[in-house]
């Protein structure tokens, strides 16, 4: 027995089937699952910054302007590394991108208001789903002006109302799909019977300048909802 026993936690964990005649453990399952579950269950457990639900926060500093100098663009490298982000996350190297309220963002399909960014598309974030014509994304990301006043100063642009191009971003998103949501507030969940919070990314770039936050919601899929209610 000496040497063997792992933790008396574990012993006491139910995992343990019986004694064998050597006086070995007999486990019900192999032992690496059993300690991976075990791990990630005291780690759940553990209050502060280990806990899974902080585990889902990460932190960058990024460099600061992009070498376009669009007004109130983002730092340089947060477009790529959101989106990398979003890749890791949806497993899926190649996924369908929009890019809404783009700017002189780059990659995915462009949508913007204003024609000097050169969108794909021209159109107002609050009712572009109708000029889409079927196609879907798995990844949106969405760096919308943060206010009304900067809607207007930075872009001379009107006012933007969260539920309802939100509303059109899911129109447009698969089931299991990412939307990101970048801004200088913790923007709501559009629908927390439809979306989860995946990650939250806090993003500083220079001093005396608020850091930025980029929310991952994730559409859950209601294939599975719905089978489970039928069991
Ligand atoms: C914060 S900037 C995006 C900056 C971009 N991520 C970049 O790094 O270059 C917000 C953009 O939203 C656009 N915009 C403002 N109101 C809009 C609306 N109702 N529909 C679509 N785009 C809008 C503005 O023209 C502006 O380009």
């Amino acid at each position: 027995m000496e040497g063997k026993i792992v933790s008396w936690d574990l012993l006491e964990s139910h995992e343990v089937n019986f004694y064998d005649k050597y006086n070995q453990i007999i486990l019900k399952r192999p032992v690496s699952q059993i300690v991976e579950e075990y791990v990630k269950k005291r780690q759940s457990k553990r209050k502060g910054y280990l806990s899974e639900i902080q585990q889902k926060n990460l932190a960058w500093m990024l460099p600061r302007p992009k070498p376009d100098r669009y007004k109130g663009g983002m730092p340089l490298y947060a477009e790529e590394w959101l989106i990398d982000l979003g890749r890791e996350l949806l497993k899926d190297e190649s996924p369908e991108i929009l890019n809404l309220f783009c700017g002189m963002n780059k990659q995915g399909f462009r949508i913007d208001i204003k024609s000097e960014v050169k969108p794909d598309l021209i159109a107002d974030a609050h009712t572009f789903a109708k000029e889409m014509k079927g196609k879907t994304f798995n990844l949106i990301l969405a760096d919308p002006p943060y206010s009304d006043e900067e809607a207007k100063e930075l872009y001379h642009t009107g006012k933007l109302n969260y539920s309802k191009w939100s509303k059109e971003c899911d129109k447009v998103l698969v089931e299991g799909g990412i939307l990101i949501v970048y801004h200088k507030y913790l923007v709501p969940n559009p629908d927390p019977e439809k979306y989860e919070v995946v990650k939250r990314v806090f993003i500083g770039n220079r001093t005396w300048h608020l850091p930025r936050v980029a929310i991952y919601f994730r559409k859950k899929i209601t294939y599975l909802r719905g089978s489970m209610h039928h069991e």
